[in-house]
This record gives structure tokens, sequence and C-alpha cells, in this order.
């Protein structure tokens, strides 16, 4: 191409990258929660623990997941977690089993009580009624430190770039539901896997990067084993935003709009799927370094080949596959919208709200 046409190309991309940024700006806004609904919410969480101090006077009821950690939709289920600050503690299960019935007793929420899941449960709903036009759903699980410090990991994240962190983990949270591959339990990925799959992206892939790696700048002060373990896991990061933002400044200066574009590229195209474990901890891992090789076939490996297809390692839980429920159809069709999506956005079509609406049909 001459060299007019190639100026015209650049300043039509420009054009479209700024636009496309601005929808994405708009069209994530108008799905944060509203403020009512978070009060709401908060009221929810201190009824509860009022009535979980009943059984358990010692315990604290925290919020984890998306309504703490800056990544939350409208209309998001509430994660919460009980702590409980005294040695001489109830099992979780009988726990589980005496708070269902106390809820049921007292509360007009539907109780569901799974005492014998892996992690003992109650799940709570609300029907829908004119002040919460969408009801509430929410899980109380029973000290899951681990999600408590994964929460403040991810929003520590979330605070460091605001704009372009949130816009592109809610937007594709959107995405990711709209176009039904969120869903761990029919063999796709988890909110939290693909949040993870940002990051990882933002820190790992992107050079220069947008993001530091929180868990490997040096401590500001010397710390003791006590103080960073959680069930035996390293949780240690650096968590102090304020001091971060005055002294890290990010080199990358791409817009939403670009991030977004390569995001779908890189991981429709340059991810190592067969051999790659995407670790936001230490970059680029090699599944048959933690042995989670999939290329094992027959007999006893059958299940961790499929336990296995994608590999997102767990910021603190080095040894859990965040997507180890993703399987191989699954990643077939996360691949395929992957694909699809940078196939839309690469075909850049005349106004960008356009692609936006058919990224997310
Ligand atoms: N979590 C986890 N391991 C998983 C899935 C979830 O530890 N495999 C914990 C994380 O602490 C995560 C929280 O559970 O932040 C909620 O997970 P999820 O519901 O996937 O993410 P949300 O951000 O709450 O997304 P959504 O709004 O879709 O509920
Ligand atoms: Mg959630």
């Amino acid at each position: 191409a001459t060299a007019p046409a190639l100026q015209r190309r650049h300043a039509s991309k420009q054009r479209f990258v700024v636009d496309l940024s601005q929808c994405l700006f708009d069209f994530v806004i108008q799905l944060l929660p509203t403020v009512e609904e978070m009060a709401v919410k908060e009221d929810v969480r201190k009824l509860l623990e009022r009535l979980i101090r009943t059984i358990e006077p010692e315990s604290r009821l925290l919020s984890f997941g998306s309504t703490a950690n800056g990544f939350s939709l409208r209309n998001s289920d509430m994660d919460l977690c009980c702590l409980i600050d005294s040695d001489e503690r109830l099992a979780a299960s009988d726990l589980v089993t005496m708070l269902g019935d106390l809820l049921e007793r007292e509360t007009k929420f539907h109780v569901k009580p799974l005492p014998h899941a892996r992690i003992p449960i109650v799940k709570l709903s609300l029907d829908p009624s004119p002040g919460l036009p969408q009801g509430i759903a929410c899980d109380i699980g029973f000290e899951n430190r681990l999600a408590l410090e994964n929460t403040r990991l991810l929003m520590c994240y979330a605070m460091i770039d605001p704009t372009r962190v949130r816009t592109m983990v809610l937007f594709l949270k959107v995405w990711s539901k709209r176009r039904k591959i969120n869903s761990p339990y029919k063999g796709t990925l988890s909110s939290y896997g693909y949040v993870l799959l940002v990051i990882y992206f933002l820190v790992h892939v992107k050079n220069p990067p947008v993001l530091p790696n929180l868990q490997q700048m040096p401590p500001l002060r010397p710390i003791s084993k006590e103080d960073t373990h959680v069930a035996g896991f390293n949780t240690w990061f650096f968590d102090d935003i304020e001091l971060l933002r005055q002294r890290w400044h990010s080199e990358n200066n791409e817009t939403v709009a670009e991030l977004l574009i390569d995001f779908f590229r890189y991981y429709s195209r340059d991810f190592l799927y067969n051999t790659g474990v995407a670790s936001i901890r230490a970059g680029l891992l090699k599944k048959d370094s933690k042995g989670w090789q999939n290329d094992l076939s027959g007999g006893r490996y059958n299940d961790a080949r499929e336990r296995n297809r994608l590999c997102i390692e767990d910021p603190f839980e080095t040894d859990y596959n965040v997507s180890r429920c993703v399987t191989k159809d699954g990643l077939y069709t996360i691949r395929g919208e992957f694909m699809r999506a940078s196939r839309i956005l690469s075909t850049r079509p005349e106004r960008a709200i356009i692609a936006l609406a058919e990224l997310c049909e």
C-alpha cells in the first residue's frame, strides 16, 4: 500500500479504538450495581451475621467474591464467609445444618443447607419483590480464609488501574455470561477464572506490563512466616496500593479497546493451551512441572487429563487448578468464542457500538 493509504488505515484504526473504548466504559457503567442494591446487600449481611451469632457468638460474616473485589455487576450473587474466632468451634457440617434450621425459622429466605458438599455451605435466596426486582442469591461458607485473601488480591489489582482493569474484567464477565461460557457446572470457566486470565495477561503478557506482580514485589519490612501463611499457603502480596501508586507507573498507555482486542487475539492464537499454565504469581509455567500434564492417555490418567485441559494456577493455593472443571468441549467452545470476538473486532465495523452489540449477542 502507498504511504497515504497506510496513513488512512492507521487513522481509521485509531478512531475505532477511541470509539470502542468509550463504548466499553458506557456499556459497563450501566451494568454496575446501584447504591440501593449495595445497601440492601449490606443489610442482609448484617442480619445474617446477627443470626449466626446466636449459634456462634464469636463469629464474623464477611463478603468475598464480586461483592467485595470491585468486579460486581448488577444483581450478582453474594458470597459470604463465616469466620469463627474461638478454638472450640462446631464442625462446618453441623453448623450448616443448625444455621439452615435457624434461617428457615427466622427469615423469609429459601434455605438449602448442603452439609455434605466438598465445601459445606448454606444456599439462600430471596424472591423478587418491588424493592428488589431480581431477588437475592447468597451462599454462606465457613472458614474459607484463602477466598478472603484472593478476593483482597483481586481488589488490589483493580485499585491500581481502576479504569482499564475494571472495564476489561466487567466487560468479559458480561460477555462470557451472554455467550454462555461462564458455567463451571457445564464445563466452562468461572468468573474467577476469567478475572485471573485478565490479570495474567496484564502482568505477564503485555510488554510493557499494565500491572506489576504484587506477589513478587519486595516487602517494605521483614515479614515472618506466621504472618504470611494461611492454611499452609503463602498469601503475602504487596497491598499498600496508595504507596504503590506513588512509586510505580505503568509505561503502557494502550486504551482499554486495544488491550481487549489484544486479549482476545492472545487467547485465541498464542496461549499454549496444551502445555502451559497461566500463573499470576510466576508467569507462564509448564503443565508437567506441576504434574498437570494432559498428554497421558488411558487408564487411571484419564481423569487427570480431563481435569487439566485448561490450566490456571490459583494465586495462593498453588496446587489448585482453578479451571479444572473446564472439559474438552468446554475449552473448544471457549476458544471458539475468543476467536469469534477477535474476528469481530478486527473487521472494525463503521461504528464501535455495532461491534459491541454483535460481540455480546
Ligand atoms: N473462588 C475460588 N475458586 C474458584 C472459584 C471461586 O476460590 N474456583 C472464590 C474466589 O474468592 C472468588 C469467589 O470465590 O473471588 C467468587 O467466585 P465467582 O463467583 O467465580 O466470581 P465472582 O467475582 O463472585 O463473579 P460473579 O459476579 O459471576 O458471581
Ligand atoms: Mg460470585
